[in-house]
């Protein structure tokens, strides 16, 4: 006998738990399938909240070192314990993993561990890794099975010297050279955590600049700030091969658009060169599910080409992002439950976790000037905020595009301290359809961070007051 629910959602990861919980709120009786052992899906057990472990803990050690001083705190011979530094990722990993579980119960989600797979629309298989398989039925199933690692032709991944972000977060020591394929988010945020535990990092991006869909002016200072920390960027250029000798790797780089290529000798070979919808065993091809040639599930209004079967988060288009999945996740809920639903794609913020932070939402320079939209700029520099000024933390500078008739903002654009706590203050703003005049006028603490984005607002209309 099949066991019987409302909805059925395919994959634990931020897409999948939060679709089920926000499901079960609204009333429906629903399972949630995960193959892994443990819920949170790659942003808890191998991306987000790993990498920001690290990010933060190693982020401590290089402040004690270098701005510790300069505010008078002598904290000397500071070491890293790397075994210790890694316990208290996968403590925090565990803890956060166990929450979900915990939030399950507590809004009735029955878990089933096991790899789920299509049979009909509305049938699922689920099969354990015992083997025993058992069959649910639902009237509605989301697909929410995340994506994987990108590979990189010829080169093979053994998670220990060449590596993926899932080997990255758990070297068992720090690399003297670590190559970085990939001048990409996970490039840049775990080159930072190996760099600042005492690496060389060796950048190989494909393109002419680190960071592609950026606003190219923040892009252009990031790497700037990237190389005075240490990294040595190899733009325009291509891996071809890894060579593994036995205490080294021999990296073939070359021009992107061909010419002389080089060696490079290092420990460690990190690929981040994007991640893949991954789909893999869901049965799509017996019931009709479409993808597209890279893979992904199309959807409309988070329905597939097939009534009932839906597709939320890094399996179908948009950013790959844990909010972006946890938004759709809601939506498809709500609208499954027959309520409004709503996602705004305008409006999805994006963060790297580097020091300085890179936060983002909205239109860039780049796409504003494409669309042929007149706009008006405000930016602000944190050398000339207060606070950052008294934290010895002045790097880098928020922007703001507004519609040049409207005043409408149209994006926001910040490098700096804490940009991406800050970042949330312009994601409601262009919610509410506010203009840079609102922003300006409204009242922000002194002294905060903050102000730079009020700083930058009163910029859009020329009357900067603080510089
Ligand atoms: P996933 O989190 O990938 O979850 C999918 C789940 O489905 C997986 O657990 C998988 O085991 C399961 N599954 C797949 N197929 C089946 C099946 N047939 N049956 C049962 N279960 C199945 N995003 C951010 O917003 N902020 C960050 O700071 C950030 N940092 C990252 C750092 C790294 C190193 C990486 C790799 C990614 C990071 N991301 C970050 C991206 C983020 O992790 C993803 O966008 C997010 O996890 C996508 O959520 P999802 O629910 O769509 O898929
Ligand atoms: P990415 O798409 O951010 O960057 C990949 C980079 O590799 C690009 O710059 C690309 O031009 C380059 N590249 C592609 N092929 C190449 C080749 N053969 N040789 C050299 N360079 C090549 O992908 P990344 O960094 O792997 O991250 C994957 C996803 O995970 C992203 O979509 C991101 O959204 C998500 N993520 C988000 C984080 C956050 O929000 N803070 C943190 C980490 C990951």
């Amino acid at each position: 006998m099949p066991d019987t629910f409302d909805l059925v959602v395919i994959g634990g990861g931020p897409g999948g738990y939060n679709c089920a919980i926000r499901a079960a709120q609204l009333g429906m009786n629903v399972a949630c399938v995960e193959t892994r052992a443990t819920l949170g899906g790659t942003c808890l057990n191998v991306g987000c909240i790993p990498s920001k472990a690290l990010l933060h803990a190693t982020e401590i050690y290089q402040s004690a070192n270098t701005i510790f001083p300069k505010l008078g705190v002598m904290a000397e011979d500071v070491k890293v314990d790397l075994a210790a530094m890694m316990k208290h990722k996968d403590a925090s990993v565990e803890g956060l993993t166990k929450g979900i579980e915990f939030l399950f119960k507590k809004n009735g989600v029955t878990h089933i561990s096991g790899h789920g797979k299509l049979l009909a629309p509305g049938r699922v298989e689920v099969t354990a890794t015992d083997g025993l398989s058992r069959v649910l039925e639902a009237d509605h199933v989301v697909i929410a099975s995340g994506s994987e690692v990108m590979g990189l032709a010829g080169i093979e991944i053994d998670e220990e010297r060449i590596v993926s972000s899932t080997g990255a977060l758990a070297l068992k020591k720090v690399p003297d050279h670590m190559v970085v394929v990939g001048g990409g988010v996970i490039g840049l945020e775990l080159g930072s955590v190996w760099r600042r535990l005492g690496s060389k990092v060796t950048v190989v991006e494909f393109l002419d600049a680190i960071t592609p869909g950026l606003d190219a002016e923040i892009s252009k200072q990031f790497q700037r700030t990237l190389k005075k920390q240490g990294f040595v960027f190899k733009l325009g250029s291509k891996v071809t091969a890894v060579e593994k000798k036995k205490n080294a790797l021999s990296v073939s780089v070359e021009p992107a658009k061909g010419g002389a290529g080089q060696e490079i000798a290092c420990d460690v070979v990190l690929v981040a060169i994007g991640r893949k919808p991954f789909t893999q065993g869901l049965g799509l091809e017996d019931v009709g599910v479409v993808v597209t040639p890279r893979g992904f599930i199309p959807t409309e209004e988070f329905q597939t080409n097939i009534e009932g079967i839906y597709a939320i988060g890094d399996v179908t288009h948009g950013p790959m992002l844990a909010h972006k999945a946890e938004d759709e996740g809601m939506a498809a809920a709500e609208m499954i439950a027959g309520t409004a639903g709503h996602v705004n794609y305008d409006v999805i913020p994006s963060v790297i976790y580097t020091h300085p932070e890179v936060a983002t939402v909205g239109k860039t320079e780049e796409e504003l000037k494409e669309a042929g939209i007149a706009y008006k700029v405000g930016k602000f520099p944190f050398t000339a905020n207060a606070r950052a000024r008294v934290n010895l933390d002045t790097e880098g500078f928020v922007k703001i595009l507004a519609d040049a008739e409207t005043d409408r903002v149209l994006g926001v654009h910040m490098i700096g301290p804490e940009v991406g706590n800050m970042i949330g203050e312009a994601a409601i703003a262009m919610e509410f359809g506010a203009s840079a005049e609102d922003i300006a006028r409204t009242c922000h603490a002194h002294p905060t961070l903050t102000e730079t984005i009020r700083q930058a607002a009163l910029g859009v209309d020329d009357r900067i007051m603080q510089m």
